[in-house]
Order: C-alpha cells, then structure tokens, then sequence
C-alpha cells in the first residue's frame, strides 16, 4: 500500500541469520523499517529459541526497526518445547507486533480471523488501516472465534496429536522409500531438500516430475524465495493411509530411476 520492498534473507534462526540480517540492514537504502519473521516456520518448520529472539530484539532496537512476528503455528508443535514469543524478550513491547491466527491452532483456515498484540502505537497504526479496508469480521465466525478461545484446550492437543502422527509416518514412509525428510518440530509442513539425483532440476522442475510421475504434490521451494530453489515443501493435509499411499508411489519411481550421478534429463524419468 506504501511502496514497500521485500528484501529476502536466509531464515534459519542461527549465527548465519545475524549475520544476515546485518549485511541486509547495511545494504538496503532506504533502511528497512520491518523486520518480519515467522517461526515456527512455513515453509521451514524452522523454531526459534529465546536466546535468538534475544539477539534479534537488541539489534532491531539498536537499529530502530519494528519486527513483525508472524506466530500463526504457536500451537503446533511435537516436542516438549513450547515455541516462544518474541515478546517473551524484554524490551520487545517498545517495536514488536506479533500476529496470530485461528487457522492453524483451530483447524480455521480461511474463516478469516486471528489477532494481533504487540506495540500501542503500531497497533493503533493497524487498526486505523484495517478500518478503512473492512468492517469487521462476519458476527458468526467471530462468536466461533470467542467460542474456541474460550473452550477447553483438549481440542489444540487433539489438532497437534494428528500432525504429529501424520510427521511420523510421512518421515517412515518416505524414509522407507529412499527420500530421507528431515522430521519437522513444528508446523504442518516438512522442508525436505530434493533427493540429490534431482538436485539440477530445481525445485520447480522437480515439483512437476513428481506430479507426472507419482501424482503426488509438493510446493516447490523457490515459491517461498530465491534461497528455497534446493527444497520442496510437503504438507501434513492428508491422512496417514494417504501419506504412505504417496510414498509408495515416490519408491516406484525413485527405484526405476539410476541411483547414482546428477544426469537424469526429465524425460528418462518416463
Ligand atoms: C505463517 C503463516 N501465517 C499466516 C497464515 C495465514 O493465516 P490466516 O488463515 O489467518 O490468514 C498462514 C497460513 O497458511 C501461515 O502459514
């Protein structure tokens, strides 16, 4: 609305993201005003500690840049580390607004409806925006909203219980059938780098040989930015007994392929 650029950076939360986030700042003219994150991620499943949101609030206040955190998978989550908020950090409150969303946690996704905390002034800023592009959500998905914020929290145990069992058998299965996924902490998304033997394809190539040949369908990482073009994203969206339908596909056609070398041209795959 403002005129804003994007400037893409790596998003694992380690020393390289500092790093990073410094080159950015150094190399952006105008100077960023924002600085957006999101973990856990989509599409990384990457999780954030607060020893790194720590890092990164004393340098956007050194800096003077706001962060918008973008917590919509707060809920989901497999191990017993609970994802952190950024304003868990003092000092955060003085330049952060983190959004939530209903999506995830309640299994809403397109209800439209979540919210924000964060920074007085920055949410005073929201509001007056979004009161000049709507009215308000629809009164029914608010009382829904009101009704699952106020119930009982069995049911956020209940959505993380079948992804968590969905991970599993997606990281067995495909395993199993020579792909090794990285098992995802969070999210309902595993980031799972493109088997070596397709790597020269490129993450779009390869999302479409593996909907031609084994009907199955990933998001191909360059779709998320320019650092994802080695990656593919597989979503937790179907059912255990579909998940190893897929990779049972993905086997039949990793074992007709040669195991060895990066020369497999598109159409050998046939
Ligand atoms: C990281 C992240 N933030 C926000 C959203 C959107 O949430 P909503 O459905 O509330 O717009 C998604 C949904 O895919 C998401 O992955």
């Amino acid at each position: 609305m403002s005129g804003g650029v994007v400037r893409s950076m790596p998003a694992e939360p380690d020393e390289n993201f500092m790093r990073a986030l410094d080159r950015a700042v150094r190399h952006s003219i105008p100077k960023p005003i924002a600085l957006i994150l999101n973990y856990p991620a989509n599409p990384t499943a990457y999780t954030a500690s607060l020893d790194f949101y720590k890092e990164v609030v004393k340098y956007c206040r050194e800096h003077s840049i706001f962060i918008l955190s973008d917590l919509a998978y707060s809920e989901i989550y497999f191990d017993d580390e609970v994802p952190p908020s950024v304003l868990q950090i003092d000092g955060a409150m003085d330049i952060t607004v983190e959004f939530t969303s209903m999506s995830k946690t309640y299994s809403m996704p397109g209800w439209r409806v979540g919210f924000a905390v964060g920074n007085e002034r920055l949410i005073a800023a929201l509001t007056r925006v979004k009161s000049y592009l709507d009215y308000g959500a629809f009164t029914p998905i608010q009382v829904a909203a009101t009704a699952a914020l106020n119930g009982s929290d069995s049911v956020i145990e209940d959505v993380r219980t079948v992804y968590r069992d969905r991970r599993d058998v997606m990281v067995e299965s495909f395993g199993r059938a020579g792909w090794t996924i990285p098992s995802p902490k969070a999210t309902m998304f595993a980031w799972a780098p493109i088997p070596d033997q397709f790597a020269h394809l490129g993450s779009l190539e390869f999302a479409k040989l593996l909907i031609q040949e084994t009907g199955v369908a990933v998001a191909p990482g360059v779709g998320f930015g320019e650092y994802g073009d080695q990656y593919i994203r597989l979503a937790l969206v179907e059912n255990e007994q579909r998940i190893r339908q897929a990779a049972r596909n993905v086997k039949k056609f990793l074992q007709s392929q040669p195991s060895h070398g990066n020369v497999v041209p598109i159409t050998a795959a046939k």
